[in-house]
């Protein structure tokens, strides 16, 4: 798992004028899930990304990934193929000129052997279905083709954490839709997958939902316990996703419909 344990973080703690970005932050996030972080912009939520694998190192605290304290220089490597990183801008993450190379670009650089970078890469591939557009150049593609090659080749260094840092954002809802997919499949494949994302509805398949404000974590739970306190939720600025405040809405009316509704499917099994 990786264990975030009382985690503080300044930048340019040195300097007369530190930012404050993170404060007191534990977490823990199991081999497997997937967690989904939420929060207004400046809450600390990429911060705390780029502590998982040791982009960044706490001023105070420790992270450990699979017991390895990433404050422990050893470790870097190990830590960086154990837990990938998506961004948000497609474009300035591929690196080769055609897909296929792009994905193999991670095992060559430690030393795979070809034979072994081939399978991955086909493997990798065969579950981000992108294996019709190998011999593409990664321009060619949409916006969502592109973030699956990104996570592809994650998948080819075989890491067993991959997060996401709104990975959507600059997609169309088609390109949005492919990535979600995508999360399912790594989800079969047993990865975590940490989402950072302020698409609230792309938190209703979580298995966590985390909530952040001021570099402090304010929320944890299931979709149903954060969403239900849809008050609190708004108070942050953030949304609860629509199909909730409809049947939040509903509930006011005098419906007799829960107020912790989320998928449509649900709602309408309770109206009919
Ligand atoms: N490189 C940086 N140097 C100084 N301050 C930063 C830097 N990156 C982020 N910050 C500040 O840290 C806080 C948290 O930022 P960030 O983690 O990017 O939030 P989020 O991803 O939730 O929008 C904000 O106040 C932001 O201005
Ligand atoms: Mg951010």
């Amino acid at each position: 798992m990786i264990r975030v344990e009382k985690v503080s973080f300044a930048y340019n703690a040195d300097s007369d004028s530190p930012v404050q970005a993170l404060r007191e932050v534990d977490l823990e996030i199991e081999r497997g899930q997937f967690v989904v972080i939420v929060g207004h912009n400046g809450s600390g939520k990429s911060t705390l990304a780029k502590h998982f694998n040791a982009l960044l190192i706490p001023t105070e605290g420790n992270v450990f990934v699979e017991n390895m304290n990433t404050r422990d220089e050893k470790h870097i490597w190990d830590i960086r193929q154990k837990v990938g990183m998506v961004f948000q801008n497609p474009d300035n993450q591929l690196v080769a000129t055609v897909v296929e190379d792009d994905i193999a670009f991670g095992p060559e650089n430690v030393g795979v052997p070809p034979e072994e970078i081939q399978r991955r890469v086909d493997e990798a591939m065969r579950i981000m279905g992108i294996s019709h557009v190998r011999d593409k150049a990664p321009h060619m593609l949409s916006g969502g083709q592109k973030q699956r090659v990104a996570i592809a080749g994650i998948l080819a260094m075989q890491s067993n954490y991959i997060i996401m840092d709104e990975p959507t954002s600059l997609l169309d809802p088609v390109g949005r839709e492919e990535v979600m997919e995508s999360i399912r499949k790594l989800r079969r494949e047993g990865i975590s997958v940490i989402l950072i994302t302020h698409f609230m509805h792309e938190a209703i398949e979580a298995d966590m939902v985390v909530v952040m404000d001021e570099g402090r974590i304010v929320m944890k739970g299931t979709p149903r316990e954060v969403f239900g306190r849809a008050e609190e939720i708004r108070a942050l600025s953030l949304d609860v996703p629509l199909v909730t405040q409809m049947a939040m809405r509903l509930n006011d009316m005098g419906v007799d419909i829960p107020r912790n509704v989320l998928s449509v499917e649900e709602l309408i099994e309770h109206l009919c």
